[in-house]
């Protein structure tokens, strides 16, 4: 899933590459050999510009007039030399402040992933949101509520620790808040400003903001927490195969056996924890602006393994600027968090409206019994034999 997703991301920001100009095609004579419209033109449709003719032209000093002429202090380079130089990251800068993008003066990738974010971003994230809104309305339609078949037994059984329904809802909760001001961050000055006006944005925003990087820290325990108590319910095992090939009976209105938790869930679970973990870390890198470098590592290592050339991807950049480092962290955050928000979407219709008797186990940590026997029947046998009684459906030893 995180490879697709990450093949994902990058061919839509690298997809630039393939209409990098063809070189041997263009003619600068008209210019002198600086840059000509068709070069300006070509870098705002956000292709990427060759341009070594332009990022090696800063002076030399070789040819350095002498200090006592013009242009002698300026070490053979003229002002336009100059700006180039800090354009293409070559200036020999001192700073005051010695953060790692403090000698960054400017920085070329800036404006691709301002277009992304401000375009694709939003614009597929906000359609993958009502679609699954969508779909889970047209299921709901179709397949209506999922109800307890058998006799209620009246009698009840424990299915969650007070600590378990504890690190979900502080996992949901958190998610949900996280979700809501992501999603304000992201799409407020398109969607919120002109209704609201700046004004109120700006105080939203900023409200946004605030909770969004602190309620973080609640997501990140939560995730841990249901991680530990969790993870050996939801290692794959055989029962999975014949529950994924009834497709969990949802359709046929059948009840394929399950342990604690049926495939459907682990692949819930699983999701949640993974994609969860990336959010986590690339949230960390850009709470901590600069200091959790992961791109360009991954890159050299997706080059390494051939996977990037397996994917179409060719060379993946190994040497990022700071900068790009956060932006391509901000992206990922931003498109994983959208695919996990459309699959809790989905967890949240099964978990209240979509089935009768689901949302107890969260709620109060007890469900009728014939719930958990239809949709959880190997569980329920063992917590029985636990407590010493005989399965449904035993007859007793003679
Ligand atoms: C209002 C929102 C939510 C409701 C009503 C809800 C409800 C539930 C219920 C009833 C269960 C237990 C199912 C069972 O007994 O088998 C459950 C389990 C679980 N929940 Fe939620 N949940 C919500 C939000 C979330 C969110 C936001 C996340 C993660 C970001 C999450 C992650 C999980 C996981 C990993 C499990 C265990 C696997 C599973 O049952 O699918 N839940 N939830």
């Amino acid at each position: 899933m995180l490879r697709v997703l990450l093949a994902l991301m990058l061919t839509i920001v690298f997809t630039s590459t393939a209409t990098a100009q063809d070189e041997a095609t263009l003619d600068r004579s008209a210019t002198g050999g600086a840059q000509t419209l068709e070069d300006i033109l070509a870098r705002q449709r956000g292709e990427v510009v060759e341009d070594s003719f332009r990022s090696n032209l800063v002076g030399n000093p070789d040819a350095a007039a002498d200090i006592t002429n013009q242009l002698g202090t300026l070490g053979g380079a003229s002002d336009p030399d100059l700006w180039r130089a800090l354009r293409f990251d070559s200036a020999d800068i001192t700073a005051s402040n010695n953060g790692p993008a403090a000698t960054v003066l400017m920085q070329d990738g800036g404006m691709r992933w301002l277009s992304f974010r401000e375009g694709p971003l939003i614009t597929y994230g906000g359609y993958l949101m009502i679609g699954t809104l969508a779909l889970l309305a047209v299921f709901f339609l179709i397949r209506g509520r999922i109800r307890i078949d058998g006799e209620k037994t009246g009698r009840t059984i424990e299915r969650f620790k007070w600590i378990e329904r504890f690190g979900h809802w502080l996992l949901a909760g958190s998610f949900i808040l996280l979700g809501i001001t992501g999603l304000v961050s992201l799409m407020g000055r398109k969607f919120l400003i002109p209704t609201f006006g700046h004004d109120a944005f700006a105080f939203i925003a900023v409200w946004s903001k605030w909770i969004h990087n602190n309620v973080s820290w609640a997501f990140m325990l939560g995730l841990i927490m249901i991680f530990v108590m969790w993870v050996l319910h939801n290692l794959p095992d055989r029962t999975d195969i014949k529950w994924l090939m009834q497709g969990g009976g949802i359709f046929t209105k059948s009840h394929p056996p399950a342990k604690k938790f049926n495939a459907g869930q682990k692949l819930i679970f699983w999701s949640v924890i993974l994609l969860g973990a990336s959010i986590s870390v690339t949230g960390l890198a850009l709470l901590f602006p600069f200091e959790i470098n992961m791109f360009a590592a991954t890159f050299a290592k997706l080059n390494s393994f051939g996977i990037s050339g397996a994917l179409g991807l060719g060379e993946l950049p190994t040497v990022l600027a700071p900068h790009e480092e956060m932006q391509l962290a901000q992206l990922w955050h931003a498109i994983v968090s959208f695919v996990l928000m459309a699959i809790v979407l989905a967890h949240i219709y099964i978990g209240s409206v979509g089935m009768e008797g689901a949302y107890d186990a969260m709620g109060s940590g007890e469900v009728e019994e014939q719930w958990a026997r239809e949709h959880h029947s190997i569980w329920v046998d063992e917590v029985k034999a636990k407590e010493g009684v005989a399965p449904e459906g035993a007859s007793p030893a003679e």
